[in-house]
C-alpha cells in the first residue's frame, strides 16, 4: 500500500462478526489457503473461504473437469474433498494458523446432511462462519437447496438449529427469480447471502460431436458473468436487509466499487485467483482510494448508493 493512502475505514459485519475487510476469496478457486502464501500475506484478506467440505470424502466428476471460455471458465470438479472427518483431522489446524477469517464452506447432500456437517464443524475453534453451499451445479441435487423457497428454509431451518456462528447462504443465478429464495433464507436465519454461484453452461468440441468436459454440463464463472452477478446483487440488496456477499467476475478494484454500489457489503475473488494470484490483494490496495474518491470515509457509506434510474 503507498504511503499516502487515504484512511478509509473498510470494515463490515456479517452478524456478530467484523471482518477488517471486504475482500474474500471464492470457495474452490483459492485451495486451502495456503497455497497462496508463497505470493502474499493472506492474513491481510477479510476472510479466506474454504472448498466445499461434504460428510463423505468425494472424488470429484469424471475429467476433463474445466474448459476455458471466452472471458471465463466452465467447471465441474463434482465436490471434491477428503470429507469432514479427514478435513478436521488434517488440514483445520493448518487452516488455523492462515491468521485470516475462517469461512468453511459445506455442501449436504440432504437437509439432514447439512445439519449433521453443521454440527460436526461447529465443535470445532477457530471457524468464523459457515458459507451454506446450496447452489454447486455439478452433483445430483446440489440445485435443489436454491432454486425452492420452501426446501432453502428447510435448510437454514436445520443448519440455524445446531449453531450461533454467522452463516452465510450462497445463491444460485439458476432461477426465473433470486428474490423468494432470499426472503426464504433470511426468514430462516441466515445471516449473510452470497451470491452468485456459477451459470449452468456447455462447451463443444464439434468435431469430436462431444461436450468438452466428463460430465458435459459444468459452472460458468469469470468475468463474462459479472453483470448477471451485479443485476442479482442489486435485487438481492433491495429485497433482503442482510449484507450480501457479491461474487462473479470480479477481477479488479473497479469491479468491486461496482459491486459495493449495486448493494455488496463483502466481495469474494474466484476465477481471478487462477490467473493473478495476487488479485485479492491488489483489490484490497485499490479500494481506499477508489472509496474515498467518492467523498466516503467508510465502505459501510458507499454500499448500495447506486443511482438507479
Ligand atoms: O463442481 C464443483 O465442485 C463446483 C461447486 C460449486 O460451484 O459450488
Amino acid at each position: 500500500m503507498s504511503a499516502e493512502a487515504p484512511v478509509v475505514d473498510l470494515s463490515v459485519k456479517i452478524g456478530d462478526l467484523t471482518l477488517a475487510n471486504p475482500v474474500s476469496t471464492a470457495s474452490g478457486t483459492f485451495g486451502k489457503g495456503l497455497e497462496f502464501r508463497p505470493f502474499y500475506d493472506v492474513s491481510r484478506l477479510g476472510s479466506v473461504v474454504v472448498k466445499t467440505i461434504t460428510t463423505e470424502p468425494r472424488e470429484g466428476n469424471v475429467p476433463p473437469r474445466l474448459a476455458e471460455l471466452p472471458a471465463g471458465l466452465l467447471n465441474s470438479i463434482g465436490l471434491a474433498n477428503p470429507g469432514v472427518d479427514e478435513y478436521i483431522r488434517t488440514y483445520l489446524p493448518k487452516l488455523r494458523t492462515l491468521g485470516a477469517p475462517l469461512v468453511i464452506n459445506i455442501a449436504g447432500h440432504s437437509v439432514e446432511d447439512f445439519g449433521t456437517l453443521t454440527a460436526r464443524f461447529a465443535k470445532e475453534e477457530g471457524i468464523a462462519a459457515f458459507e451454506l453451499n446450496m447452489s454447486c451445479p455439478n452433483v445430483a441435487s446440489g440445485l435443489d437447496y436454491s432454486t425452492d423457497p420452501v426446501v432453502a428454509r428447510e435448510v437454514m431451518d436445520r443448519v440455524r438449529g445446531e449453531t450461533d456462528i454467522p452463516l452465510i447462504a450462497k445463491l444460485s443465478p439458476n432461477v426465473t427469480d433470486v428474490r423468494p429464495i432470499a426472503e426464504a433464507v433470511v426468514a430462516g436465519g441466515a445471516d449473510a447471502i452470497s451470491a452468485i454461484n456459477t451459470l449452468v453452461g456447455l462447451a463443444i468440441d464439434w468435431r469430436k460431436r462431444r461436450p468438452i468436459l466428463g460430465r458435459a454440463y459444468g459452472g460458468v464463472s469469470g468475468p463474462c458473468i459479472k453483470a448477471v452477478a451485479l443485476r442479482i446483487v442489486r435485487q438481492l440488496y433491495e429485497t433482503v436487509d442482510v449484507p450480501i456477499v457479491g461474487i462473479g467476475g470480479i477481477q479488479d478494484a473497479d469491479d468491486v466499487m461496482e459491486f459495493i454500489l449495486a448493494g455488496a457489503s463483502v466481495i469474494q475473488v474466484g476465477t481471478a485467483n487462477y490467473y493473478r494470484p495476487t488479485a485479492a490483494l491488489d483489490i484490497l490496495e485499490g479500494l481506499p482510494e477508489r472509496i474515498a474518491s467518492l467523498g466516503a470515509s467508510s465502505l459501510r457509506e458507499i454500499v448500495g448508493t447506486l443511482e438507479m434510474p
